[in-house]
């Protein structure tokens, strides 16, 4: 949500900013700005509503050429998508200048007293009180003498270090501060100095030859650089050219070695797919094996990380997420329980965070995010940190905010997800999930070492099951041909046939805007039957199962009404087509795995769909891709 660019170098700042707001485009926005430094002294902003290209329009013919500037990409909180309200934002002065991503809750009583204090507002957006806030934090450190910092705060304290006024200013502005940001700023007072401070919300220094950069993502920053510093909880960095300084939230400096980016452009491009979506969805084959890479050895599954939690005392786990990451965790609970003989309960993040089960050292809580930045995820998991409960991160992105707050993080390994929407994300936590749940079942001594092996052994074979489908999405795609112009689909399903129907659904209504629903196949009659008629479009997961019999019984219920029912069954299921009016088969799978294959149609099909009704599928309207706030 919201992206975040800066620059300090010697080259001209915009085509690294308004190319690294494309590379942040993912992240879900509605408006664009940039501001640069020239080197006459003067501040060139420019901002426009709606897609990036607005802006580069606006921009071309009159790039700046200073060599200092910010950008960023803005998804609307505080005020509606315009101009006016696009960032960045400037202070009464016009010469400080601020991007911000997160929410200031206490933006409203800030905005009165500054107006109080004479300020002017030229937005609705929260944003803006930072721009004020520091204005009057420079104003107030003017009165110390040149370049003598450290200096003295509003409240006595020494604030160590240097990186000039405008990062003490910052600093100091942040503790007035309710709320999560990342932020950059600059100041025509300091034209060789860009400020970056994160809380809540990522920010990443990347670290170049005779320049310096900050970003919301590592995708805007490869082009340049693969030497980065992640901001922890509450840090703040100076950069100019040829330094980076780095503060804790106190002020003081602290010193941490850059890290190098393992993975290149490429997996942050579309590699000739027409979207990020499709390459995604293609990539599964390849995204599982690393995802299991080092986890199934010797026929057992082992995940080291879980080495240094004491889960002696373990009685019960939550498994905690949102949107997809929470279907993951409904998917794992059908197999934990049977395998680990434990009771495990799945909770929406924005739910658990204001009612939250009562948790002690018993409980495992387990935060399931592919950005490790979901505020409500994250919320939830601190939460369950101070209750005293065992916390476990299962994330795609190494060092985010999710990570800092628990004991022991587990990493997908899928690779960088651009498009908004999960797919190689949410079969990479299926697969993390069955090898934790298996590798606990053998701690725990709760599954007979066969059953562990032959599981781990189907485990591994899953890669291959996925290329499979992918290999063959003719069939898809003529009954996503038929969907054009349907209004309404139901998914159904029974055991994790149920999280998976959820997910199907989850998948068409996000990228083609399609109304679809998941439903368990049993609750059928208990409500959703009365929207079945002629002619209606129900999509059934009738794979091999314990429970294909009751499916089936289903499936003939909707067609006596009229339904034409699309059936996901396994290879070599012939007796289905008596069911279905149209079959996608996909190869055999144990159940309690099956929905890694089994979503994979279900992913083709939302993904042909938006493009037959000319959707933006891999930024579809209204969604982000991190969604950092409320
Ligand atoms: O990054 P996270 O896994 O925490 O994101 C959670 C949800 O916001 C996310 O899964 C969302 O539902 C996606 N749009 C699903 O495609």
């Amino acid at each position: 949500m919201c992206g975040i660019v800066g620059v300090v170098g010697r080259e001209p700042a915009a085509p690294f900013l308004l190319d690294g707001l494309r590379r942040l485009e993912y992240r879900g926005y509605d408006s664009a700005g940039i501001a640069v430094i020239a080197p006459n002294g003067t501040l060139h902003l420019h901002r426009a509503a709606g897609k990036l290209q607005n802006l580069v329009a606006l921009v071309t013919g009159r790039e700046p050429h200073g060599a200092v500037g910010i950008g960023h990409t803005r998804w609307a909180t505080h005020g509606r998508p315009s101009d006016e309200n696009a960032h960045p934002h400037t202070d009464c002065t016009g010469r400080i200048c601020v991007v911000h991503n997160g929410i200031i809750e206490n933006f409203a009583t800030l905005r009165d007293q500054l107006q109080a204090r004479g300020h002017t507002f030229r937005s609705e957006t929260d944003t803006e009180v930072l721009a004020h806030l520091i204005e009057e934090e420079l104003a107030r450190l003017a009165a110390c003498p040149p370049a003598s910092l450290p200096v003295t705060a509003a409240d006595g304290r020494q604030v160590e270090g240097d990186g000039g006024r405008l990062r003490v200013a910052v600093h100091e502005a942040l503790l007035r501060v309710q709320g999560a940001y990342a932020l950059a700023a600059i100041s025509l007072d300091e034209p060789h100095l860009l400020v970056g401070a994160a809380r809540h919300a990522p920010l990443v220094v990347g670290i170049g030859d005779d320049a310096n950069y900050l970003a919301s993502d590592i995708p805007a920053l490869l082009p340049r650089t693969r030497l980065v510093i992640r901001l922890r909880e509450g840090e703040l960095v100076a950069l100019d050219r040829d330094r980076v300084l780095l503060y804790d939230e106190t002020g003081r400096a602290v010193e941490r070695l850059p890290t190098y980016v393992e993975w290149d452009q490429s997996a942050a491009e579309k590699a000739g797919y027409p979207h990020f979506t499709l390459k995604e969805i293609h990539e599964q084959p390849e995204a599982l094996r690393r995802a299991l890479a080092g986890r199934l050895t010797d026929g057992r599954a082992y995940l080291a990380e879980l080495d240094g939690l004491d889960l002696s005392r373990v009685t019960r786990v939550y498994l905690v997420g949102c949107g997809t990451s929470h279907y993951a965790g409904m998917v794992a609970k059908y197999a934990w329980e049977q395998w680990l003989r434990l009771p495990v309960e799945c909770i929406i993040g924005s739910e658990m965070r204001y009612a939250p089960p009562p948790l002690d050292e018993h409980a495992l809580v387990i935060a399931i995010s592919q950005s490790g930045e979901t505020a409500d995820t994250r919320a939830a998991a601190e939460w369950a940190a101070r209750a005293g409960a065992r916390t476990l991160a299962l994330t795609n992105v190494v060092g985010s905010s999710l990570t800092q707050t628990v004991e022991a993080s587990v990493y997908l390994y899928v690779g960088p997800e651009i498009g908004v929407v999960s797919t190689k994300a949410f079969t990479g936590q299926l697969a993390v999930l069955y090898a934790m749940g298996l590798d606990l079942a053998a701690r725990r001594g709760t599954l007979p070492p066969e059953q562990l092996q032959e599981l781990a052994a189907a485990l591994a074979a899953m890669p291959e099951r996925v290329a499979a489908c992918l290999a063959r999405p003719e069939p898809v795609q003529r009954i996503a041909a038929a969907c054009v112009n349907v209004d309404h689909l139901l998914f159904i399903g029974r055991g994790v046939g149920y999280p998976t129907a959820l997910e199907g659904a989850l998948k068409l209504k996000e990228v083609s805007y399609i109304h679809a629903e998941g439903y368990p196949a049993g609750e059928l009659k208990h409500g959703p039957i009365a929207l079945v008629e002629p002619g209606k479009l129900l999509i059934a997961l009738a794979t091999a199962s314990a429970t294909y019999d009751k499916v089936l019984s289903n499936l003939e219920e909707v067609k006596a009404r009229g339904a034409r029912v699309v059936a996901i069954a396994t290879e070599g299921d012939t007796a289905i087509q008596r069911h279905a009016d149209h079959v996608l088969y996909v190869p055999a799978a144990p159940e309690l795995l099956s929905p890694i294959v089994n979503v994979v149609p279900m992913q083709l099909l939302a993904y042909y769909a938006a493009v037959e009704r000319g959707c933006d599928v891999d930024q579809p309207r209204n969604l982000a891709k991190s969604v950092t706030v409320e």
